[in-house]
């Protein structure tokens, strides 16, 4: 098969004197969104042999992309999820494909150098190798077997656990950390890891790196905890994440994520179309190189120069409005604890000016119930809310375009396909010139509107995200705490609007009843 490798080389970091900048304030980090090809049988037996067959054919591809990497000065290459192996295996499937991997806390190995230390270990091997013949750092992912006893109450009844598991490898072929997937997406090969793991490796070129998989992303542990705790500003993502829109596409959640925690995201996604996978990008707090194809079937090589992040201060979080556009090394996070009881929080100003309410109503988007009020006008100043927590939009139509918008709210738990619990203000196009439509995916729009949007959250974990018709990303203007709410705005967008959200987790709600 044809491979067209497209390489981007951008320089995301802006310095304000062409000169004063010193080459040590940045690092080129690469990620490889992957066209995996995939066992067509994922549920039957196959032997080891067959096995390592079928994986040499995507660690082939891995080699060639880290070379290029390589050659454009790339010190770090992230792997998606399941890249290696494929997916949609059982536990007996899987078993051609799995390794036990020796765990880099207590042993310092490296596999390109001694292959035989530990047997069946052809792919850390491989891929050790790559790492050293590259001179890079290497994130992958791939399946970990650890015998456990009977005596710890979660061993599976096999006696062995199989972890979805990143592995990572330092630029001398050495494994140096590995990290097992705490929050599955429906994978029933893989065990949940019977402790959090908050996993974290050095380098020379930027510091501590911290690591999550997938659907990680949407949870407290690890991520939170690696950022609030561990202090990480650097994060690298394996994921292999299927998109939904209008909320969930992977690139807008990378980048929110990015945005949110004021960090470097480097974030390497499986490309599928026809399983909609696709969407990868190295994400810092104000700029983004990414990919998204939904058309080709071809992988892509990302590789850029990336700022290291340093710590502000006492690392304290920003409480303000900030705007985006003047960042430089903005403070740990945007996220301002405003935890205050349910309903006795600030409420959002009434303008005098404000319309009265039109109606409300409801739709479904993403399998939750919103409550939605229409856009009506050109311009307007509207609140829409769903038990207490209220949003609210002023906005602008800038052209004649007669799109249908409306502001949705959602307070409450999700349940479907994973169970978190949510808080978000979307202002979203609608599918088709039916309200009905609003919630439903869309990515094409030609409307221009102006907007600033803010909700009162009880939760500090807030994602600001703007889509753009085509899929593309755009940055706030400014977002951030005001009086109480959360803000975020946005002008002159280049594209038509296609969504903006402030996506918010209530983490300590995830396991209550409503
Ligand atoms: C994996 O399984 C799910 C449901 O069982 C199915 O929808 C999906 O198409 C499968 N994917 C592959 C690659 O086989
Ligand atoms: C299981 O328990 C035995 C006895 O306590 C111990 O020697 C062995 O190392 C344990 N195995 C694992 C995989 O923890
Ligand atoms: C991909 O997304 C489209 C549009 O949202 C949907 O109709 C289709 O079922 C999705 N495919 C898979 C495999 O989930
Ligand atoms: C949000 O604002 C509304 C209306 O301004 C108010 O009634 C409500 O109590 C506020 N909710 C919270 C959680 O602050
Ligand atoms: C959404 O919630 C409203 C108000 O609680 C309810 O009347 C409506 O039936 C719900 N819609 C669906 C589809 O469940």
């Amino acid at each position: 098969m044809s491979l067209f490798v497209l390489v981007i080389v951008a320089v995301l970091w802006q310095c304000h004197t062409a000169s004063s900048q010193e080459d040590s304030g940045y690092y080129i980090a690469a990620v490889y969104e992957h066209r995996v090809m995939l066992n067509p049988n994922p549920s039957d037996v196959c032997s080891r042999q067959e096995a390592l067959e079928h994986m040499s054919k995507n660690l082939e591809i891995f080699e060639e992309q880290a070379t290029e990497a390589a050659k454009q000065g790339a010190q770090i290459i992230v792997f998606p999820e399941d890249g290696i192996q494929g997916f949609n295996f059982t536990r007996r499937s899987i078993q051609g494909y799995v390794e036990s991997i020796p765990d880099p806390k207590s042993v310092t190995w490296s596999p390109c150098l001694h292959p035989q230390r530990f047997p069946n270990t052809e792919v850390l091997h491989r891929l050790s190798c790559v790492a050293r013949n590259n001179r890079m750092y290497l994130v992958a992912n791939m399946p970990d077997q650890q015998e456990c006893n009977h005596s710890d109450p979660h061993c599976p009844p096999d006696g062995r656990y199989i972890f979805n598991t990143d592995v990572v490898f330092r630029d001398d072929g050495t494994l140096i950390a590995k990290y097992h997937k705490q929050n599955l997406y429906f994978e029933a090969a893989f065990d949940t890891p019977p402790e959090y793991e908050h996993v974290t490796f050095d380098t020379p070129f930027a510091g501590k790196f911290g690591i999550f998989t997938c659907f990680d992303i949407l949870f407290y542990e690890p991520s939170i905890t690696l950022i609030e705790k561990y202090k990480v500003k650097q994060i690298v993502y394996p994921t292999a994440w299927m998109n939904q829109l209008p909320l969930l596409s992977a690139i807008q959640i990378q980048q929110s994520f990015a945005t949110a925690f004021g960090l470097n995201f480097l974030a390497a996604n499986i490309h599928r179309i026809d399983l909609n996978m696709t969407g990868s990008g190295i994400y810092t707090p104000s700029h983004s190189v990414h990919h998204y194809d939904a058309d080709t079937e071809e992988g892509r090589l990302l590789v850029t120069k990336v700022p290291v992040l340093t710590n502000s201060g006492d690392g304290s979080f920003k409480s303000n409005v900030w705007d985006v556009s003047s960042l430089q090394s903005h403070p740990q996070s945007s996220f301002c604890v405003n935890r205050d009881q349910e309903c006795v929080g600030p409420s959002i100003p009434r303008l005098e000016s404000a319309q009265a309410p039109s109606s409300t109503f409801h739709a479904i988007m993403m399998y939750d119930n919103y409550t939605f009020v229409p856009l009506v006008e050109t311009q307007g100043d509207l609140t829409v809310c769903d038990g207490c927590f209220c949003c609210r939009v002023t906005y602008q139509r800038t052209n004649d375009i007669s799109e249908l918008y409306s502001l949705g709210a959602f307070n409450g738990l999700h349940t479907v396909h994973g169970i978190y619990y949510l808080e978000v203000c979307a202002l979203v196009k609608c599918a088709d010139s039916s309200w009905e439509s609003c919630g439903e995916g869309v990515t094409e729009a030609e409307s221009s509107l102006d907007f600033h949007l803010q909700g009162n959250f009880t939760t500090p974990y807030i994602f600001p995200q703007i889509l753009a018709s085509e899929m593309q990303l755009a940055t706030p203007d400014s977002m951030g705490w005001d009086r109480g709410s959360y803000i975020m705005s946005k002008k002159s967008m280049s594209g038509g609007l296609v969504t903006a959200a402030l996506y918010g987790r209530v983490y300590e709600r995830d396991h209550k009843p409503v």
